[in-house]
């Protein structure tokens, strides 16, 4: 929405949240989301034509489009609960459209939606008591995090599905202020709700392929970016995303793959949707693998050792951490009693003490006081490379934060104790470096 306000200044734009909090971080210095180039872009288009405010009728009233953004997380309870997308937020906004519009609107489902949401937003907007009437668009958004403001500038592609060609010809008008029209893709609403899925589940799966035989060049001497180079030279597979991690996170591919999953097992497709299923099974397998490798490297024990993290966000240049492989990774070694110093340059040391609590949750989903007694004891977040390393006996590499590129490795390793164990689980470390220095180096796929 900001990127539409910076390019169209004679449009007016209003963000609406029900939560205040992150409505007033918006109106604020800091924004609760980092993002390379979004303070810039925000800064140029706040309160001339883009606006933050809780005051969602208003905003609805005011508007001739609608975009429906707001979350999907995947269901945690009743049918479909660990797979289905909770729909709940969607509806209740189709709702309240219906209930405050009157007169035309054009709703938008950006946020990313199982296949045939849209007629259920149809149907509920149909029920407006006030004589509004609607068509219903599908819109999702392909940005990725981290690039987001990059991605939105100059996308690969927009995609608008929708069958009222006049809607469906106003939106792409806003997004041809700044877009080339072959970049502008519509399709029917179902392709469009299907190909957002879809993409993600594509992307997650390259992750997990090149993860799946990350595990077999470790265990037969193959160097994982070796193969993928070799195997990225072939043009009908391409070089990009072929890099072996310690597994993906991110608040959208697994939910998307799951979502994926459980709209095969509901059409009745059970082969089609085990074949996803394995993409998520095989991501947490690299997980899993990852901390087994550091403790069994260890000699076979991490109780009182201290570990610095470099990293704790799902990606680099952003502050986001949903699903992101460092919480698991650091619940394994907190539970095998390792004590953890963590350093990441955009995450709060408020958001990690939250994420890591959330893993030592009873049944009542608050924390136990064996685990509040785990992270008292052993978790420390600092604010720096330096000061995650000093006196450990083990760094891990579980974010691909450029600055550890440069970080002084010889310096690090007179800090730490000996052996000094470096675990790179993004494969960013220069090995010869790290090995130059004195560290016992392991990397992901690597000899
Ligand atoms: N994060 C991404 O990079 C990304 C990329 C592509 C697609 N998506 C999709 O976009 C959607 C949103 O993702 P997100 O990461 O921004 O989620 P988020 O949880 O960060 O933000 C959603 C916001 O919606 C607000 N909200 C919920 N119900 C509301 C209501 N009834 N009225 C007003 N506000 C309400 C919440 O308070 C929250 O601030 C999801 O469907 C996601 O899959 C996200």
């Amino acid at each position: 929405m900001a990127m539409i306000a910076k390019q169209c200044p004679d449009i007016e734009v209003s963000v609406v949240d029900v939560n205040a909090d992150r409505i007033a971080a918006w109106n604020s210095d800091r924004l609760p989301v980092y993002e390379p180039g979004l303070d810039e872009t925000v800064r140029q288009a706040r309160d001339r034509n883009l606006f933050f405010s809780t005051d969602v009728d208003e905003a609805i009233r005011r508007s001739t489009i609608i975009f429906i953004s707001v979350n999907t997380p995947t269901k945690t309870f009743g049918v479909g609960a660990g797979r289905a997308a909770n729909l709940e937020f969607v509806e209740k906004c189709a709702r309240q459209i219906a209930e405050v519009s009157t007169g035309h609107k054009i709703v938008v489902e950006k946020s990313t939606l199982p296949v045939r949401t849209a007629a259920a937003v149809k149907r509920i907007l149909d029920t407006s008591g006030n004589g509004g009437s609607f068509a219903v668009l599908s819109n999702p958004e392909f940005l990725a995090e981290g690039t987001a403001v990059r991605d939105l500038l100059a996308p690969d592609r927009v995609l608008i599905g929708g069958e009222d060609i006049e809607a469906v010809e106003r939106l792409a008008t806003i997004y041809g202020r700044w877009i080339p029209d072959e970049r502008i893709l519509t399709t029917n609403l179902w392709s469009s709700e299907l190909s957002k899925l879809t993409a993600n589940a594509f992307l997650a799966q390259r992750v997990s392929s090149i993860n799946a035989i990350s595990a077999l060049c470790e265990a037969t001497e193959a160097d994982v970016d070796e193969v993928a180079q070799a195997v990225g030279r072939d043009s009908r597979i391409g070089s990009k995303f072929l890099k072996a991690s310690v597994g993906f996170g991110g608040s959208c591919f697994q939910k998307d793959v799951l979502n994926l999953v459980y709209l095969c097992e509901h059409f009745g497709l059970p082969e089609v949707a085990a074949y996803w299923d394995q993409v998520v099974t095989m991501n947490n397998f690299q997980k899993g693998r990852f901390s087994k490798r550091i403790v069994e490297t260890m000699f076979n024990t991490v109780s009182d050792k201290q570990i610095g993290v470099w990293g704790f966000a799902f990606k680099k240049d952003t502050n986001d951490t949903r699903e992101s492989a460092a919480i698991s990774i650091c619940r394994d070694l907190l539970r095998e009693r390792s004590r953890l110093k963590i350093y990441d340059p955009q995450v709060s040391e408020r958001q990690i003490r939250q994420d890591l609590a959330a893993q030592f949750c009873g049944s009542d989903g608050s924390i136990t006081d064996a685990g509040q007694a785990l992270l008292d004891q052993n978790l420390e977040v600092v604010n720096s490379c330096a000061a995650a390393a000093e006196q450990s006996h083990a760094i891990t590499v579980l974010t691909e934060w450029d600055e550890f590129q440069s970080v002084n490795l010889d310096r690090v390793f007179a800090s730490m104790q000996r052996p000094a164990f470096l675990f790179d689980g993004r494969n960013v470390i220069n090995r010869d470096a790290a090995v130059a220095s004195g560290f016992e180096f392991h990397g992901i796929g690597k000899p």
